[in-house]
C-alpha cells in the first residue's frame, strides 16, 4: 500500500475493530503528517481542491476591514483591538486585512493586532512566508498566548465545516452510529452501532430536534458536529469584549434536520470535483459537512454570546458595499481581462447558490454593532 494514511487508519481499525466516522474523519483530515489538511502538499484556491472567498478574490478581505473597522468603532476606538483569525489557509485574508487597513485605515491599523489559530504545521509555515512582511504585527496563537484574553474580533471563513463529525443513520425508531471498519479484502466497510454517546442526545434538546417527531424513514442519514461545542465555549471564554464573525455554509437546524435530507450533508472535494465518498482519496481530498446554524447560535448564547446578526453573506457584503465595488469596477479602464475576471469574481462572492448562501453569524460580547444596511434584512433562519 502506497497511502501511509490508508495504512495507518487501517492498522488502527485492526487494533480498535472499527472506529466511530467521526474519528475516521479526524485521521483523514488531521493525521499529523498525512491528514489532508497537515501533509506537506495541501494547497487550497484554485491549484487546489476548492475555492473560499478568501483565495478568490482580495476584495472579500477588504470589504471585511470594513465591518473590523466598525467593530472597532463600536468599541470606542480601542488602542488595541486584537483580530484572531481561526484557520486562516494560504494567509491571504490576513494578508488583505492588514494591507487594506494599512493604507485605508491607518488609525485602525495603529490599534490593530493581528493574531492567527492555525491547527496545520504545513499551513502555518506557508501562511508565516506569505505574511513575513507584517513582521511583530501578526502573531500566530502558540499556548503562551492562547490564554490571553482578546478585546476584539474572532473571526473563522469555512473551519467549523472541516471539523469531524459524527454520522448517524434511523433504524427501527433509533439513531444508530456508523462506525468504519475493513472488509476481507481490507477496504473500508461502514457498520452500524448502537448509540452510546449521550452528547448527541444533548444537543438535538439544544437545537430544538425531537428525532422521534420527525418522521424520517428507515436509513436516514445525517451529521452530528460535536466539534463545535468546546470550540465555540473556548473562543467565548477568551473573548473578553467584542464579537464572533462566523461565515459557512449550512442550514438552521430544521432544515438541515429535515425529514427530505435523508442522505446528510457530507461531501468531498478533490481537484474541484464535489462528491459523497469520503474513503476515495483517503488523505488528498476536503471531506466536510455543512454547519448547523442553530447550534452555532444556541451554543454562543449558552456560552455567553449574544447574537446579533444572521444573515447571508450576499447581503453582508452588499451591506458592506460590495455594489460599489462593481459600479466602480464598470466605470475604470484598463486591462479588459483583469477587469472581467475581477467582476466575475465579485459576483462569485455574491451567488445565491455559491459563495453568496453562505451563513454570516455575528455574536458579541458586551457589544453590539449597528449595520443599518442590514437591519431589514432576512435574518436567515426563517
Ligand atoms: C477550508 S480551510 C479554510 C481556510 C481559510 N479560512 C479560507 O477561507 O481560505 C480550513 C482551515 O481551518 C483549519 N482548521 C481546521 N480545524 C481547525 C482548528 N480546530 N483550529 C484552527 N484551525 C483549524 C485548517 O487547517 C485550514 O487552515
Amino acid at each position: 500500500m502506497d497511502n501511509p494514511l490508508f495504512a495507518a487508519i487501517q492498522e488502527r481499525i485492526q487494533a480498535a475493530g472499527a472506529i466511530s466516522f467521526c474519528e475516521f474523519m479526524a485521521l483523514a483530515l488531521y493525521a499529523p503528517q498525512w491528514g489532508y489538511y497537515n501533509r506537506p502538499q495541501i494547497q487550497i484556491g484554485r491549484r487546489g481542491d476548492f475555492l473560499t472567498s478568501s483565495s478568490l478574490t482580495r476584495d472579500f478581505a477588504e470589504l471585511l476591514t470594513d465591518a473590523f473597522v466598525q467593530m472597532w468603532h463600536a468599541l470606542d476606538c480601542p488602542q488595541r483591538f486584537t483580530l484572531l483569525e481561526m484557520g486562516a489557509g494560504e494567509g491571504e485574508f490576513a494578508d488583505g486585512v492588514l494591507g487594506y487597513s494599512q493604507v485605508t485605515y491607518p488609525d485602525f491599523f495603529a490599534a490593530l493586532e493581528y493574531r492567527i489559530q492555525e491547527q496545520s504545521p504545513s499551513l502555518r509555515e506557508r501562511q508565516q512566508q506569505r505574511l513575513a512582511r507584517w513582521g511583530d504585527r501578526l502573531r500566530w496563537q502558540g499556548s503562551e498566548t492562547a490564554a490571553e484574553p482578546i478585546s476584539g474580533c474572532i473571526f473563522s471563513n469555512e473551519v467549523v465545516d472541516a471539523f469531524p463529525v459524527h454520522r448517524l443513520q434511523w433504524q427501527g425508531g433509533n439513531w444508530q452510529e456508523i462506525y468504519v471498519t475493513l472488509d476481507s479484502q481490507g477496504a473500508f466497510q461502514e457498520v452500524l452501532s448502537p448509540l452510546k454517546d449521550n452528547r448527541i442526545h444533548e444537543y438535538f434538546a439544544t437545537v430544538g430536534i425531537d428525532p422521534s417527531q420527525q418522521g424520517y424513514g428507515e436509513g436516514y442519514r445525517t451529521e452530528v458536529n460535536l466539534h463545535l461545542i468546546p470550540w465555540l465555549r473556548d473562543l467565548s471564554q477568551r473573548l473578553e469584549r467584542g464579537f464572533v464573525l462566523t461565515i459557512d455554509y449550512g442550514y438552521p437546524a430544521r432544515q438541515y434536520y429535515h425529514p427530505a435530507r435523508c442522505e446528510g450533508t457530507l461531501q468531498c472535494y478533490y481537484r474541484h470535483r464535489c462528491h459523497a465518498n469520503p474513503y476515495r482519496f483517503v488523505g488528498e481530498q476536503d471531506i466536510t459537512a455543512h454547519v448547523d446554524i442553530t447550534a452555532l447560535i444556541r451554543y454562543g448564547e449558552q456560552f455567553g454570546l449574544e447574537t446579533l446578526y444572521v444573515t447571508r453573506q450576499s447581503l453582508f457584503l452588499m451591506a458592506l458595499g460590495l455594489g460599489d465595488r462593481l459600479l466602480a469596477q464598470q466605470q475604470r479602464n484598463g486591462n479588459l481581462r483583469q477587469a472581467l475576471n475581477r467582476h466575475q469574481s465579485l459576483h462569485q462572492l455574491i451567488d445565491p447558490l455559491g459563495l453568496g448562501g453562505f451563513y454570516v453569524v455575528l455574536q458579541g460580547k458586551q457589544a453590539t454593532l449597528e449595520l443599518p444596511q442590514l437591519r431589514e434584512a432576512d435574518q436567515g433562519l426563517g
